[in-house]
């Protein structure tokens, strides 16, 4: 709709001598607080001082410019002060939106943005031989989205996992495996056993040359070594993609750490000729500090690699490959200097596409005392445990509401509900704050919650059940809650742009939210079957659902068509 109002306003301001696009128009255009001041509204202050004239007079003048508008489109345009208000031909706006959502149905609100060219989201990312943790869980949750909104827009999404699977830490391991490891219990179970052997070599400072020797052999491909670091990248792999399998989210590549140790001779050779390394402390390093960057470590002492010298590797790479036209990095906040650090060595190496590398860091998870999540009482929080435990949660609320359900539908219900209560919980906040993980709160029915959400799908779909009527609808005079349910499920298209814009899929989340209350407002207060309006409204339910369900897709949860 703001592109017809777009379009009538740059005709108008053109004749006042002011030319702008229409894009640059539907920036400005505002939705007013209240609906007695019109649908949407366009503020004239800013016209002042080119102008030279008060924004009320510039309104009035401009108002004069539009003319008789569209009656197909409007109904009237007003001005109010320095305000121009536009009223919408609601019953025709209402019409064609329902229409629309139901011809198009998950295609509503598609775009080609990306004209299908690629985007790198690179997420999840977890270690290798070490638990899969709460930290990775919200990279997970936030990448999967990122990658689902892109794809949305038009762009290919390729969905990476870079494992962590190589580095320092795996001298650690090889060493420990060799101290306490044992085979029976690494076959029962791989993650717990590795993790013990982790801690246990962690406990003492006398391990770390030894480790160190280690790690050396493995890069020099020690063949014990490797077999070992092999069998230990297997056992973990298989159990992640358990678990990815569970959550819903898939790779399209899952080239880790690992993959590019053999690389680094030439990253380091490349680095010398262009000039951009220093030693210092017998170390190779890129000197960032005319920047405000600090420095970036290339190569150790003993000659091993580095963390930086992976992702550097990596990233030219993975252009080669993909070509992609954006790469976006979804990893720890705290990762946010080393990031800097490394798309500004790629830039001054030369490579043009290092400007569009992005790092989109998202915060800590909290425990409800305010403090680190993972590093509660010392332990570490396995990811499996919490999705029994909210699992087991979603089970009491359905068996409360369904005491008679089969197990089997109560299995599949209760992970799509727990799934929701974990995933909304992270995404309606924004990225980069801090969050408190409180499943209970998550898990909800009620408030703002992915259960809660779920839920408003659900109700729909039961009134819809309660019916045959196929009839074409036909359109009366809109009450107010009808005509804010319409107006909301027109933003859809608006709000994902914004979405992907910003990468935060909390706007989405957040909208869902809206977009539930005002449905269960609407279904409060004007009754669908039986009533004069029931072919429009049974349409105007049916919309509702569709783009729901969209939003959530967008989000990684699945709707229930009954709970
Ligand atoms: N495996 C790393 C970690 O757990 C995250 C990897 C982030 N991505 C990257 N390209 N460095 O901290």
């Amino acid at each position: 709709m703001k592109e017809v109002i777009a379009k009538v306003l740059k005709k108008a301001l053109k004749k006042v001598k002011i030319n702008l696009n229409e894009e640059e128009i539907e920036k400005l255009i505002e939705i007013p607080p209240s609906q007695e001041m019109g649908d949407y509204s366009f503020p004239c202050f800013f016209l002042a001082e080119k102008l030279k004239q008060e924004p009320n007079q510039i309104a009035l003048e401009i108002r004069e410019k539009i003319g008789n508008p569209p009656v197909m489109d409007f109904e009237d345009v007003q001005t109010s002060g320095p305000y121009i208000n536009f009223f919408l031909n609601r019953k025709d706006f209402a019409r064609k939106l329902v229409w629309e959502v139901l011809t198009q149905k998950g295609k509503f609100g598609k775009i080609n943005l990306g004209k299908r060219k690629k985007i790198i989201v690179e997420f999840s990312s977890p270690n290798i031989a070490k638990p899969f943790g709460i930290g990775h869980l919200r990279s997970t949750i936030i990448g999967n989205s990122i990658a689902n909104i892109c794809e949305f827009e038009g762009f290919k999404a390729i969905r990476m996992n870079y494992l962590g699977d190589w580095g320092a830490q795996f001298g650690k391991l090889l060493l420990g495996y060799e101290k306490f490891g044992s085979e029976t219990k690494l076959q029962k179970n791989p993650m717990k056993h590795l993790l013990e052997i982790y801690v246990k070599i962690n406990k003492s400072k006398r391990y770390e040359k030894k480790s160190k020797e280690w790690f050396k052999k493995l890069e020099e491909g020690d063949k014990k070594a490797l077999m070992l670091w092999k069998v230990f990248k297997q056992l973990s792999l298989h159990d992640f993609k358990k678990i990815y399998k569970i959550l819903g989210v898939k790779f399209d590549d899952y080239t880790g750490e690992s993959s590019y140790s053999k690389r680094m001779k030439k990253i380091v050779e490349e680095l010398k000729e262009k000039n951009l390394l220093k030693k210092s402390q017998g170390a190779e390093i890129v000197d960032l500090n005319e920047f405000g960057l600090g420095i970036c470590l290339i190569e150790k002492t003993d000659g091993t690699t580095l963390y930086a010298t992976r992702d550097i590797s990596a990233a030219i790479a993975r252009y080669k490959k993909y070509q992609f036209e954006k790469m976006i990095y979804e990893v720890g906040q705290e990762q946010n200097l080393y990031f800097r650090q490394v798309f500004k060595v790629l830039e001054l190496a030369g490579y043009k596409w290092a400007k569009n590398c992005i790092h989109a860091g998202h915060g800590l998870y909290l425990g409800k005392d305010g403090k680190k999540f993972s590093t509660r009482k010392g332990k570490t929080v396995f990811i499996k445990d919490i999705l029994e435990e909210t699992i087991s949660l979603a089970k009491k609320e359905i068996k409360k509401r369904f005491p008679s359900i089969t197990k089997r539908k109560l299995e599949e219900r209760a992970l799509k509900i727990a799934i929701a209560a974990i995933f909304y919980g992270d995404l309606k906040n924004s990225r980069s704050n801090d969050i408190v993980f409180d499943i209970k709160r998550f898990i909800s029915f009620e408030g703002d919650t992915g259960p809660y959400v779920q839920y408003s799908y659900a109700r729909a779909s039961s009134i819809l059940k309660k019916t045959k009527n196929q009839d074409k609808f036909k359109v009366y005079d809109l009450e107010q809650k009808e005509l804010e349910l319409v107006k909301k499920l027109s933003q859809f298209p608006d709000i994902v742009l914004n979405s992907y814009k910003n990468l935060s899929p909390s706007i989405i989340a957040n909208y869902s939210y809206q977009l539930a209350k005002i449905f269960n407002e609407f279904y409060h207060t004007c009754p669908v079957i039986g009533s004069k309006q029931e072919s429009f409204r049974l349409a105007l339910v049916e919309a509702f659902r569709q783009i729901l369900k969209s939003a959530l897709r967008l989000l990684g949860i699945d709707v229930i068509e009954e709970m």
